[in-house]
């Protein structure tokens, strides 16, 4: 199996639970964002590769004898996509390319695209796969591109494939650059929790353990081949209540405020989505998934971790 950006935050738990499974993994990264799978190295079946996606002559002999290839590697969060556009196009539409084309001319036997539910934009109604789709952001434009990419590699080249349309994964080893783990963060060093606009914005938050099962799932199982598929849980929840569970659940009402802010040039307005569900029919259909981490016990799970780790 090959993990493109398998030493970011939803690859290190999947890279761990293929090699809890008896996987052989290989990882592509750059390391740009840390190396969250470091504990692992040393694993006798598991090579880590520090590179870039976009350097093809370099990765290229890395998807020899690969089966599976998952990738996830991507420029993540709403700052750094704004703030690096070019880069972003680069590594989301070159590297995709790259990606893609080599596990088609490897003809591995299935290609597995981390996209985001970023793609449907703003729904008061669950998204379901069909869309509408109204990305608001690159960033959202380019998850769409790389669904596209894995259609026309299946109809040029019969590469397989199945497009992960993850909705907010949170859980242990998600850096702050996310809004749950931020406030999580904050609020145990006694700083107030930012919320930008009015708080009611919604997500549909879903534990990192149930995003992995569901990818494995879609990665081995037949029903899942040639599919664009949501990863959520179905329920959403508003940033005001997100920040209320995160202080209550660490006994910290009235000891730490939330702070109303508005956007900014760094985050704007123009490219928040206001309402986020997903329709997760099709995932539970297909590959009998339902997540079983409610956002209390995840966020329980994520404390837990941090303190840990602290
Ligand atoms: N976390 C979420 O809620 C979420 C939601 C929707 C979609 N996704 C998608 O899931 C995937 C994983 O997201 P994540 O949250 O783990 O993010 P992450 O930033 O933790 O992981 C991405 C990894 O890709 C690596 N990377 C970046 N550019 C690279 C390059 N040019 N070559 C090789 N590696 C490179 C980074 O170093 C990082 O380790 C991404 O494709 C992301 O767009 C995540």
């Amino acid at each position: 199996m090959l993990v493109t950006g398998g030493a970011g935050f939803i690859g290190s738990h999947l890279v761990e639970r293929l090699l809890e499974l008896g996987a052989n993994v290989s990882v592509i990264d750059t390391m740009l964002c840390g190396n969250k799978i470091e504990r692992l190295s040393g694993h006798k079946n598991l090579v880590i590769h520090e590179e870039d996606v976009l350097n093809v002559a370099a990765i290229a002999p890395l998807f020899k004898d690969q089966d599976v290839v998952f990738h996830l590697a991507a420029v993540v969060g709403v700052e750094e996509t704004q703030d690096e556009p070019v880069n972003l196009l680069n590594v989301e539409v070159v590297g995709t390319s790259n990606v893609i084309s080599l596990a088609a001319k490897n003809k591995v036997k299935r290609f597995i695209f981390a996209s985001s539910s970023e793609v449907y934009g703003d729904s008061l109604k669950p998204m379901v796969e069909e869309g509408p789709f109204n990305p608001k952001s690159t960033y959202a434009l380019t998850k769409l591109i790389g669904e596209h990419f894995c259609m026309a590699y299946y109809q040029k080249f019969g590469l397989e494939y199945t497009a992960l349309r993850f909705f907010n994964s949170y859980g242990p080893r998600q850096d702050d650059r996310f809004v749950l783990s931020r406030f999580v963060n904050r609020a145990l060093v006694g700083q107030e929790l930012y919320i930008y606009g009015d708080g009611n914005q919604t997500r549909d938050f879903t534990y990192v353990q149930d995003s992995v099962d569901m990818s494995l799932l879609a990665g081995i199982m037949d029903e899942g081949v040639n599919q664009v598929i949501n990863f959520g849980t179905g329920k959403a929840v508003s940033i005001n209540t997100l920040a209320d569970m995160v202080l209550s659940t660490l006994n910290l009402k009235g000891q730490v405020n939330t702070k109303y802010v508005n956007y900014d040039r760094r985050r704007s307005l123009e490219i928040e989505v206001f309402n986020r569900i997903a329709d997760t029919a099709k995932a539970e259909t297909l590959l009998g998934y339902k997540p079983v981490t409610g956002l209390k016990t995840g966020l329980q799970k994520y404390i837990d971790w941090y303190k840990k780790r602290a």
